[in-house]
């Protein structure tokens, strides 16, 4: 469980130089913790989204939703009347749309998608692209590309293990899976039913979704081998977020 090299960070963000064994000034302390990128994957419901934003606006980074890329591809597929299970065409789409999921913004070619995109249907059809290897190959692309952006908190599924493997500090939320339904059942922003009935229907679709995206083939959800574990089910929102801080400095003093 060691800090990533700072040589392997350097190649993303197209700094030829070996970091490694030289003791940086402070002039190169402050641009490398401007090129930081902090990784944070685990299944949905865990509170991903609600501590990466507030992670990233506490550090001063851009907060880049790689779950929302997903989505958005799924709604421009459908919008365009693409079979999603047409892989072909589905990473067609991904090549050639334009997406911005940074700082809170969804939008696809120009469309505000944010709400759109937050129905079981979605969740389901995002379900569905995201299981595709070219569809991934051209999302994680767009995603690397990312690190141009300086300081970034970045969270996914394969933020650790694919897209950034060298990622600075590696976080891994997770939370029990009643706790994850209870929360996602609850969350406005999220469309779905309302009451114990709904929430037993959010666990079982949830349940679901996380086998699926447990065991695809292509980058699965997985805990990164340099990751830290951070347990939410019994964390106020607070507590979560200051947990995260506290790893965060621990291994970026
Ligand atoms: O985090 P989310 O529920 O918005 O993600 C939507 C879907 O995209 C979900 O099925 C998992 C998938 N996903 C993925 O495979 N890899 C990512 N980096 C982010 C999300």
């Amino acid at each position: 469980m060691t800090g990533t090299p700072n040589s392997q960070v350097f190649r993303f963000i197209g700094v030829a130089r070996d970091n490694s064994k030289v003791k940086p000034t402070g002039d190169e302390r402050a641009a490398n913790r401007a090129a930081l990128i902090i990784a944070i994957d685990g299944p949905s419901g865990a509170g991903k989204g609600t501590i990466a934003r507030a992670v990233a606006r506490r550090l001063g980074f851009h907060h880049v939703d790689t779950g929302a890329m997903y989505r958005a591809l799924a709604w421009k597929a459908l919008h365009e009347s693409i079979d999603l299970t047409n892989e072909a065409a589905v990473s067609a789409v991904a090549e050639r749309a334009e997406f911005d999921v940074i700082d809170g913004r969804v939008r696809v070619d120009g469309h505000d998608v944010s709400v759109a995109i937050r129905t079981p249907q979605m969740d389901a059809a995002a379900s569905v692209v995201a299981r595709q290897p070219a569809v991934r190959r051209a999302l994680v692309e767009r995603q690397r590309a990312l690190a141009a952006l300086g300081g970034v908190v970045m969270e996914g599924r394969d933020i650790g293990t694919v897209v950034f493997p060298a990622a600075h500090v590696k976080i891994y939320l997770d939370a029990s899976p009643e706790e994850r339904a209870r929360r996602r059942a609850t969350d406005p922003a999220h469309a779905s039913g309302k009451g114990a009935a709904a929430i037993q229907e959010v666990a079982t679709a949830l349940a679901e979704r996380d086998r699926l995206d447990r065991t695809r083939a292509t980058a699965p959800l997985a805990v990164a081998e340099d990751a830290i574990v951070v347990d939410t089910t019994t964390l106020t929102i607070e507590e979560a977020v200051d947990s995260v801080m506290e790893l965060i400095h621990q291994r970026h003093p």
